[in-house]
């Protein structure tokens, strides 16, 4: 190990490197790490020091709140690297901000830009050569917060640990993707913490999402939970919805993640002059719009997964099947929308950030 300072950073270097131990071609999404983290804990009402170290597991008092409230949230990020050795981030600013806005609903300190976005750089400069060239290749950021003061009564924590790690990935699905339309459970609720990126909306998911499998479905189309009728999001991602050669997608609200890559297909698909409306899609209309044939494709669209198309989808009793398309919008606002990540196309929009 060496240490290092930058200004406001300590950098603490592992002695050696994992990298060469891991397949690059046969990466299960998120399961391997890169050797270093970064963590940076809050006390006494601030944020302390951010430390760059080896990657390790933490040691936490069994009685820490994130054990038992589950006060946690976290961000997906990607890095990319160019076919001359450069590496961008994609809109961090959009995740800072985002990440501030589920600390206050889950009652957590804010950070900092600082230890955010210049930990996020210097951590991915250290383990640059775990980000790969080539389109496909990226590391997935995970930068968390969790509540680790110690003591179970039913009040926030007055200690943090904010913990960025990064695993290098390829694709987050594979194969079809099968989607089933909620009618019962839901993911989230008028007032409640879905638009937040709070573990716990992810980890509620995992029971009705484990029923769907069973039943043979990748994935569940949540609805509004009052009345299950308004199509909002897709699995852990946002979804759209293209029938005849509109594109239709729900508008953020309480239960909607106000998601990054929805938010760049948007300014895309206008670019494009897609026809897009952001408005409430009705379970009733898509089911009709299968029926008489306008309905073309369904996609989510997520950091991780980028944009996800879906095969078909089941409502009740009924299965529809969705047409294979040769020329579709989701494959075109992937393309266009990875060009930019990986600067094979102009970026207009000034959402890429060198590193
Ligand atoms: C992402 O797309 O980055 C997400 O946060 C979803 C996650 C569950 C993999």
């Amino acid at each position: 190990m060496s240490l290092n300072t930058t200004s406001d950073i300590e950098i603490i270097k592992a002695a050696t490197s994992k990298i060469d131990q891991v397949d690059f071609e046969k990466l299960t999404f998120g399961s391997v790490f890169t050797d270093h983290m970064l963590v940076c804990d809050y006390r006494n009402g601030a944020w302390e020091k951010p430390v760059i170290k080896p990657y390790e597991p933490f040691v936490l008092d069994p009685s820490a709140k994130v054990f038992h409230y589950g006060q946690a949230i976290f961000e997906g990020m990607k890095a990319y690297k160019t076919e001359d050795d450069s590496v961008w981030i994609f809109r961090p600013e959009e995740n800072y901000l985002r990440m501030n806005k589920s600390a206050v609903r889950m009652c957590m300190p804010e950070l900092p830009e600082s230890v955010f976005i210049d930990g996020l750089k210097e951590l991915i400069k250290l383990d640059e050569a775990w980000v790969k060239k080539g389109k496909g290749n990226t590391l997935y950021l995970r930068p968390f917060m969790i509540a680790i003061g110690s003591g179970v009564i039913a009040q926030p924590s007055t200690q943090y640990r904010f913990c960025v790690i990064m695993s290098p990935a390829r694709a987050y699905y594979s194969g079809e993707v099968k989607v089933l339309i909620a009618d019962y459970y839901s993911r989230a609720a008028n007032g409640g913490i879905g638009a937040a990126k709070a573990a716990g909306n992810y980890s509620g998911q995992f029971y009705p999402t484990q029923l769907a499998h069973n039943a043979g479905f990748q994935q569940i189309i949540w609805t509004d939970d009052a009345t299950h009728t308004k199509l909002e999001e897709c699995g852990t991602m946002n979804v759209f919805f293209r029938i005849n050669d509109t594109l239709y997608t729900a508008p953020t609200s309480d239960r909607i993640l106000d998601g990054v890559t929805r938010k760049s297909l948007i300014d895309l698909a206008k670019r494009e002059n897609i026809n897009i409306e952001i408005r409430p899609v009705l379970v009733d209309e898509l089911v009709q719009a299968a029926k008489d044939g306008s309905l073309k494709e369904i996609f989510g669209a997520g950091t991780a997964a980028v944009v996800s198309p879906i095969a078909g989808f089941q409502y009740k009793d009924e299965y529809f099947e969705l047409p294979k398309l040769e020329k579709s919008y989701a494959a075109d606002l992937k393309e266009k929308l990875t060009n930019i990540q990986y600067k094979l196309a102009d970026d207009t929009f000034g959402w890429t950030v060198k590193i």
